[in-house]
């Protein structure tokens, strides 16, 4: 905390007078001239990319909310943002409690804590920082603006950070507001208790694949009603289902083969990013996918689109493939787009970093796409 504050100052004083704003050495380098990279990378210690770490040996389950990992309360200057198991990892010290993380930190992180994949979290986590971390400290808020993270660099760069609407985060999420209407990335109380509601009627009061289905059907339509901008094409048509079946995935205590998730630790975990007592992680890594998407996904009649300027004039995205892997291949072709149009032309050490990190998010899809080289 200290650590970041200090160089938080000597960076606005060096880099002051280059563009006249500071920049955090976990925000984004995008937008920025070649000069302006430069006057960066000479004030911070360069990290670049680096190699993803291995996977965890030991997936069975076991107690994570442990002597080592206790929760504490967001103390003053931490960052937490749309993603409730980050927000938790972060909480209990799996991933520094400022918010702020190298991709690495995440991917061992939740693994650690929740025993997602090696493979889902090599994916998620490269495909966000190419899009909302900074190449060079190699290092990522998985929130966003706040008295850490200081003034925004001018436009086009972003503020950045996983809170950064249309990279990552997108519409009609479960508990965050759609950026259109307000609040992206902070728990809303009103939309739980609309989930509640939901769990209560068809999943016997409590979050199951049925109320998984129902909440997401709900949050879709919700957003085809209100949002003029709302935007569910790929990567969030993807993104959206998946992270209904998170909970069920992850916030279910290994010793539970319900599939069902209580409400009051569900709430735990999404509004005060908290472990229950006890809390036992899954047994076996989670890879993604599988019946439970398959259920969800084909409960209603969803295609990949979007809002067309208007509310309830949803159109589909003329850019749809298909299939489910061909959904991920075009998950991993659309980050590595937006990655370009951030970064249109790279030089030296952020190239560099740049490209170890196309590769590193390359890894996990890498049997079923072809990979893209933008900077070659
Ligand atoms: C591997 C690295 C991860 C990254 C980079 C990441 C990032 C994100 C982001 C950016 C969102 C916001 C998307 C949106 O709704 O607009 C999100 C949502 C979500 N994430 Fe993560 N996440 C990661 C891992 C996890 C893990 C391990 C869990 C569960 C333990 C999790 C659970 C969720 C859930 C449930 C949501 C949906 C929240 C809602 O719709 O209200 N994520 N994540």
């Amino acid at each position: 905390m200290f650590l970041l504050s200090h160089i938080y100052i000597v960076l606005a004083l060096q880099l002051g007078g280059v563009f006249g704003v500071a920049l955090r050495p976990y925000e984004s380098l995008a937008g920025l001239t070649r000069e302006e990279v430069d006057a960066f990378a000479r004030s911070v210690k360069v990290v670049g990319g680096q190699p993803v770490p291995p996977a965890i040996k030991d997936t069975s389950s076991k107690l994570v909310n442990d002597k080592a990992h206790p929760w504490f309360p967001l103390a003053p200057g931490q960052q937490r943002g749309p993603c409730p198991g980050l927000n938790t990892l972060a909480s209990h010290g799996y991933l520094p409690r400022s918010g702020v993380a190298s991709p690495g930190q995440i991917v061992t992180a939740v693994q650690e804590g929740f025993n997602m994949a090696w493979d889902l979290a090599t994916l998620v986590t490269y495909g966000a920082f190419l899009v909302d971390g900074n190449p060079l400290t190699n290092l990522m808020s998985i929130g966003s603006t706040s008295r850490l993270t200081g003034p925004a660099p001018p436009k086009p760069a972003l503020v950045s950070g996983l809170s950064t609407h249309g990279t990552f985060e997108g519409d009609a999420s479960m508990t965050r507001s759609d950026a259109f209407l307000g609040d992206n990335h902070s728990f809303n109380e009103t939309l739980f208790d609309q989930l509640v509601q939901i769990s209560k009627e068809v999943g016997g009061g409590k979050y199951n694949v049925s109320a998984a289905a129902e909440v997401r059907f709900q949050r879709f339509q919700d957003s085809v009603a209100r949002n003029p901008t709302f935007n569910f094409a790929n990567p969030r048509f993807a993104t959206a289902f998946v992270e209904t079946i998170f909970p069920l995935a992850f916030f279910i205590d290994g010793r539970d083969k319900s599939l069902a998730l209580d409400l009051d630790v569900m709430r735990g975990f999404f509004k005060d990013s908290r472990m229950p007592h006890d809390f036992h992680r899954r047994e076996g890594a989670f890879e993604g996918g599988g019946d439970e998407f398959d259920i969800i996904q084909s409960s209603h009649n969803y295609f990949p689109g979007f809002n067309n300027g208007t509310v309830n004039n949803f159109v589909p995205d003329p850019n749809f493939l298909g299939t489910q892997t061909e959904e991920i291949c075009a998950l991993y072709e659309k980050f590595v787009n937006t990655t370009m149009e951030l970064y249109p032309n790279p030089q030296g050490a952020l190239r560099k970093a740049l490209n170890v990190n196309l590769d590193n998010f390359f890894i996990p899809v890498s049997s079923g796409c072809t990979q893209l080289h933008p900077f070659p």
